[in-house]
């Protein structure tokens, strides 16, 4: 059995102690997030923001690194016949696209999911070429780096 599959097997990370300053307003502000968010510790709820920030880093920046996600879109299919538009873009970005599913809103309305798994830069390019078209009311991407 693959150890990744193993639910046994846990991966060993060496931990670091930190200390860090922060203006006592915005810890105030954080522990409250943190504990409306359900964290039960600092540590925890630091370590999803410090990957938060990493992964809003490696999206934006042109590194070469490997990541997962979701792109959301809704559009307009009225406009140009966007199903088609939409569906001839996913062909060409077929290595990076896991799944998408597609769900019929109100009106001509349709909203598309469309997981994404691969070079980051391909991934950011096909968001690109997605939200060029003009049927699009909104595209979301929620982007994680593989670490
Ligand atoms: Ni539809």
């Amino acid at each position: 059995m693959p150890k990744h599959s193993n639910p046994y097997f846990k991966k060993k990370t060496s931990l670091t102690r930190i200390s860090i300053s922060l203006p006592s307003d915005l810890l105030t502000k954080f522990d409250d997030s943190m504990v409306r968010a359900g964290y039960a510790d600092r540590s925890k709820a630091l370590q999803t923001a410090i990957h938060s920030l990493i992964d809003d880093y490696s999206w934006k920046s042109g590194d070469n690194t490997e990541g997962a996600g979701a792109l959301i879109m809704m559009y307009n299919n009225h406009v140009y016949n966007q199903d088609k538009k939409s569906t001839r873009i996913q062909h060409k970005y077929a290595d990076v696209i896991s799944a998408s599913t597609h769900v019929h809103l109100k009106d001509d309305n349709c909203l598309e999911t469309i997981l994404v798994k691969g070079d980051i830069r391909k991934i950011r390019d096909l968001a690109k070429h997605l939200s060029e078209n003009r049927g699009i009311k909104s595209l979301r991407v929620n982007f994680v780096s593989v670490v």
